[in-house]
């Protein structure tokens, strides 16, 4: 069986779905390890390292892909990729379906059996292969360090000859994975911080972080759904909410924004009056920005001043922490792999709860039922 490393093709990516610690490993599953030259050049890991735990160095891209039984990525391929795949062959990344609907019919048509990482359950059997947690970790630790990085104060309290200096104050609105990370940050980077989330659950992991959480008179019609996500709630809702929350924005001076429902767009919490009533050398960083942003002001992608404010709406978080962002990826993705052989073979078994989860497109088919429904909705039988 050959699992193939392509070196990823989106702008700015710098990741490598795996590193050269995942090698033997794989070999141990019966993988012969095919990488493209240059593949974990940006993510610390050269042809030298992969070669030296067993990985053979490939140059040619089309080659490495035509001889794969298994490809691994961080991110989709570029649909023309597509048809270098052999029928039949497994493909395993990042896949963002909603957003790559051509992708997804291109990859039915040819028989390719796609894994939509994503779409993993987030079940005990599959918490080493949380990718989107360990992501999400990645994300919160930068997004306190960025927030740390462009204030143009301390974070800690500091008693100096030259006086005594205030510790900062964090707001961190959202407390899921990214969050509880933020927040565990920016604590061991000496600010007080405080956390709000419309699940009543996390209060208790706010608080073991050493953070305040923030009561807000106002209770979330059926906060959080059975998988523990965060349900969408009304845009009175947020209306009340964001009146609630203008008092401790106000108060802080870096705000970091977490909140996502799943599927839709990311509800805007911070709006554009709420900034202006920010001291000015305020910072917001919004995680959220890749789903609409939960500042009025965020531009994805980017980082603007507004009235004194600067608002990071910065997407790259994971790639610029590409070595362990790599690692983790790279971790998370070998124990997947791992599930889908048998025997030294691979072996697609529709019968395992996270196998026929995770599967995109298969025998054919798109598989997954929200994406099929999207399909049909563009081109009605
Ligand atoms: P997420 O990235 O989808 O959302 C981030 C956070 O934003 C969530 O905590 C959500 O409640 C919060 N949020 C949504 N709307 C909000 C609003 N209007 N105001 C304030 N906060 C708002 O969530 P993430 O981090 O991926 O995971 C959330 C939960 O999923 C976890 O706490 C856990 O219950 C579950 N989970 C389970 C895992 C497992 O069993 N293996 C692994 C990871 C998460």
């Amino acid at each position: 069986m050959i699992l193939a490393v392509p070196r990823e093709t989106r702008p700015g990516e710098r990741r490598v779905a795996i590193v050269p610690d995942s090698v033997p490993k794989l070999a141990g599953l019966g993988f012969e390890v095919r990488v493209q030259a240059g593949a974990g050049d940006r993510a610390g890991a050269s042809d030298e390292r992969y070669a030296a735990k067993g990985a053979a160095v490939v140059g040619d891209a089309g080659e490495l892909a035509a001889a794969a039984d298994v490809l691994v990525r961080v991110g989709p391929p570029d649909e023309p990729d597509v048809d270098r795949l052999r029928e039949g062959a497994a493909l395993v990344a990042l896949l963002a379906p909603h957003a790559h609907l051509p992708l997804v019919r291109r990859l039915a048509a040819r028989r390719i059996s796609a894994f939509a990482l994503e779409l993993v359950p987030r079940i005990t059997r599959a918490q080493d292969m949380d990718i989107l947690s360990s992501m999400s970790t990645v994300s919160g630790y930068r997004a306190a360090v960025l927030a740390a990085a462009r204030l143009p104060r301390f974070f800690p309290l500091l008693m100096t000859a030259a006086g005594t200096i205030p510790p900062a104050r964090v707001l961190v609105i959202g407390a899921g994975v990214a969050g509880l990370q933020a927040i565990a940050t920016a604590r061991r980077l000496g600010a007080v911080v405080e956390a709000y989330d419309t699940r009543p659950a996390v209060r208790e992991q706010v608080e073991s972080l050493g953070a305040r959480f923030v009561d807000l008179p106002l209770e979330a019609r059926q906060a959080q759904d059975a998988g523990g996500y965060a349900t969408a709630q009304p845009e009175d809702f947020y209306r009340k909410q964001r009146e609630l929350l203008a008092a401790r924005v106000a108060d802080s001076d870096a705000v970091i924004t977490t909140a996502l429902v799943p599927g839709k767009r990311a509800p805007v919490l911070v709006s554009a009056e709420m900034v202006k009533g920010m001291r000015p050398g305020s910072v917001i960083v919004d995680l959220a920005a890749e789903a609409g942003g939960n500042c009025e002001l965020t531009e994805p992608g980017r980082e603007v001043e507004r009235g004194g404010i600067l608002v990071s709406g910065l997407t790259d978080h994971a790639s610029a922490l590409a070595v362990h962002a790599s690692q983790m990826f790279s971790r998370n993705v070998t124990a997947f792999v791992a599930l889908l052989v048998r025997d030294r073979a691979l072996r697609i078994d529709t019968a395992d709860e996270i196998v026929a989860g995770t599967l995109l497109t298969h025998a054919g088919e798109v598989r997954h039922a929200p994406t099929r429904a999207l399909l049909e909705a563009q081109h009605p039988a």
